[in-house]
């Protein structure tokens, strides 16, 4: 695949990036997060600039330097990313969820810190649903807007994969085998990439930005 980096084949596009980990509280000073670094949302964000593209960078909990030439909006929760994503993705020519967002938050957030009261058992801590971003972009997509997602998964990653492309309805999914040290934190990243039409693209172990590179080039050809 050749790399896009330098053609600006994404000139005049507006591209959505999220990236980073949710948040949900549980009291002023605790949360149920996300494992997350954001590197690969933020590779995402820095190679789409270097082909031309307008970014707009929704990123929660990240400890990374502001890439250049994007628009950041920093968030915390899986709601606070849903309302930015939503947002910025009118209009937009493509949307990359690259975040790792919550798929539950605490029901009952307490508005002052829980104590552990003498010797009693703490309470569990009651879970509801959050909404799924990239399934709501999927569903109200503008006409020749590209949806991308990413997909985590531990065991049959491919069928999973192929599952999770279908139920989100987006045009690729971007499937990484994640384990104890692969991924998360890590420079580089290996992938398939599933599209709803025609062969997977296999993205061999490298650099966050080549991964990259490859959805561009994947997201470019869409959108021609
Ligand atoms: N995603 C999202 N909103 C959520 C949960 C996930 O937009 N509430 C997005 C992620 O950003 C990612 C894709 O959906 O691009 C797949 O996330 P993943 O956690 O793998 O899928 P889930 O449908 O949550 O399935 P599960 O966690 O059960 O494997
Ligand atoms: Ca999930």
């Amino acid at each position: 695949l050749a790399r896009g980096g330098l053609d600006g084949d994404l000139t005049g596009r507006h591209v959505v990036v999220s990236a980073g980990g949710t948040r949900e509280p549980i009291d002023p000073v605790r949360f149920i997060g996300n494992r997350s670094s954001g590197l690969q949302g933020y590779a995402l964000a820095r190679t789409a600039v270097a082909r031309g593209a307008r970014v707009t960078l929704v990123a929660a909990n990240v400890a990374l330097p502001d890439p250049a030439g994007v628009d950041l909006v920093p968030v915390g929760s899986a709601e606070e990313m849903r309302k930015a994503v939503l947002e910025a993705a009118d209009g937009a020519d493509a949307v990359v969820m690259a975040a790792a967002v919550a798929d539950f938050r605490p029901a009952d957030y307490r508005g002052s810190k829980i104590k552990k009261a003498s010797g009693a058992e703490p309470e569990p801590i009651r879970l509801t649903k959050n909404a799924d971003i990239l399934a709501e972009l999927g569903q109200r997509r503008g006409t020749g807007q590209v949806i991308v997602g990413f997909a985590a998964e531990t065991d049959d990653v491919l069928a999973n994969g192929r599952e999770k492309l279908a139920r989100k309805g987006c045009d690729l999914l971007v499937v990484n085998q994640v384990g104890e040290s692969l991924t998360f934190g890590q420079a580089d990243n290996a992938a398939t990439i599933l599209a709803t039409e025609g062969d997977p693209t296999v993205v061999p172990r490298g650099a966050k930005e080549a991964l990259a590179d490859v959805v561009w080039d994947l997201v470019a050809a869409r959108l021609k």
